[in-house]
């Protein structure tokens, strides 16, 4: 059986801000959760100190098996630990974790607690070039853990090791309950630390079994906004990476962002600059060009969306394309062969297939039917300055360029509207509709002459 523990109370002072350290945020998750997602498959229970905005992190944390156990104080890790003591069954081996720590992976989760049930404690070191600011791991000249010094406490010698502990560890919870009943402020900090309890298990003939952590990024600790933007590019580029091996084209890795869950198909290309959020599906060969950002949008087969747009909370059909510089607001529904151009925003609308907002339009809660044509320029006059109205177009019409559909009104099937108009009433099927004055032209009249 296990358990872990995870360490969160602390106020992150380093990061000079509101909020609570582990709430900030990688790939627009929160620290913690990121902690909470790789833990839970291993353990049957997730004791979370809290302390600093405890209210605020238990409310952002979304998982079932977590017991919230509050350190009013925080004196430190070994205390933060000790607060959840109560809650440890002796036969069980708790794994304990960071919540400042969240690239952490499942796998490596695994591989500990495997070690740790042979040797009843393992933990996790990398090997840095600049340990700065970490634990130090000390060995003696068998290369057998002794102890872990803080920076802080660290004689110069010590300093120069570049082996670090991660804080990530695995042990029997009898020997844990032994070893923190051990503890002492005997350090510059004046705090309990969870490390001392290496020295305890030294002594108590135990052995550590450690193992050292391959990729650095994984064990990252984050204690300032620095180390939160370099999270995220590791986070990044890791979630890229698989992409790729599922088959992603994508151009750059060290340029896109996805924030959130990313379904595709076959043959999708995400060019350069692109930003994911929330849940997006692609079908299969979509074109997503440079600088768009996608958000909780489903895209069909075969569809391209060009650079500079944005689409938000929408459903694009297949053999589509959108943009450049399109931008598309939520709730919008648009159907397959379709075409929205340049300088087009759509809002609240649905548009079915084979039709085309080509150049400068506003279309806004519009229902938009097969084959129409919306010429440059067509605005929808949607709002009377209190209430929203709606817009029918429906299949075959044409609306010449610039021409104004003052809603609710409604353009008929295969209707015609001369460009230039301004539409207040319904416009019959078949017919050609326009609002224009008569052109004139006045004969003698002459250019001014500048005096
Ligand atoms: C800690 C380790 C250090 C390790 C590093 C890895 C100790 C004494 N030091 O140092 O060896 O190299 O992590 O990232 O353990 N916390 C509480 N209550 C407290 C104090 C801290 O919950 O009273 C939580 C913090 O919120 C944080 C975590 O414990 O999530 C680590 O605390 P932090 O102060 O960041 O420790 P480090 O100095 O980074
Ligand atoms: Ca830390």
């Amino acid at each position: 059986m296990n358990t872990a523990i995870i360490l969160a109370a602390g106020q992150g002072t380093r990061m000079k801000s509101q909020t609570a350290k582990v709430l900030h945020k990688v790939g627009s998750k929160c620290l913690l959760q990121h902690v909470v997602d790789a833990t839970r498959d291993y353990v049957e229970t997730i004791n979370v100190i809290v302390g600093h905005n405890s209210q605020s992190v238990k409310a952002a944390i979304k998982e079932s098996k977590i017991n919230w156990v509050l350190q009013e104080q925080q004196l430190g890790t070994g205390h933060a630990v000790q607060q959840a003591v109560p809650l440890l069954n002796d036969d069980s081996t708790c794994l304990i974790l960071y919540g400042d720590v969240p690239l952490i992976q499942s796998v490596t989760i695994e591989k500990l607690l495997i070690k740790a049930r042979t040797s009843g404690f393992s933990l996790l070191s990398v090997v840095l070039d600049d340990p700065s600011g970490y634990g130090r791991i000390i060995r003696d000249t068998n290369g057998l853990i002794q102890s872990i010094v803080e920076q802080k406490d660290a004689s110069e010698r010590q300093q120069n090791v570049k082996e670090i502990n991660t804080g990530i560890m695995a042990i029997k919870c009898s020997l844990l309950k032994k070893y923190l009943n051990e503890l002492k402020p005997n350090n510059v900090q004046g705090e309990l630390y969870l490390t001392d309890i290496v020295e305890s298990a030294v002594k108590d003939n135990v052995n550590i079994a450690s193992f050292l952590c391959e990729n650095a990024s994984e064990v990252m600790g984050i204690n300032d906004k620095k180390q939160l933007s370099r999270a995220e590019r590791f986070y990044q580029v890791r979630q890229a990476e698989d992409f790729m091996s599922s088959g992603l084209t994508i151009m750059d890795p060290s340029r896109f962002d996805c924030r959130g869950g990313l379904t595709f198909g076959n043959d999708c290309t995400i060019d350069v600059n692109v930003v994911f959020e929330g849940d997006n599906v692609l079908g299969n060969n979509v074109l997503i060009s440079p600088n768009c950002i996608i958000k909780d949008s489903k895209i069909g087969d075969n569809t391209s969306i060009f650079p500079n747009s944005i689409i938000e909370n929408s459903i694009i059909g297949s053999s589509t394309t959108i943009g450049p510089f399109a931008r598309i607001r939520p709730d919008t529904n648009i159907g397959d062969h379709s075409k929205v151009g340049n300088f087009v925003e759509i809002k609240k609308s649905t548009i079915k297939s084979n039709s085309k907002v080509s150049h400068l339009s506003y279309v806004g809660d519009s229902k938009i039917g097969d084959d129409v044509n919306i010429g440059a320029g067509v605005i929808t006059c949607n709002y009377d300055g209190a209430n929203k109205h709606q817009t029918e177009i429906k299949d075959g019409a044409f609306i010449g360029s610039n021409s104004q559909l003052v809603a609710p009104v409604s353009i008929g099937k295969n209707a015609t509207i001369g460009a230039g108009s301004t539409i207040t009433q319904n416009a019959p099927d078949n017919k050609l509709t326009l609002s224009r004055n008569k052109q004139s032209t006045i004969d003698k009249w002459k250019r001014p002459k500048k005096k």
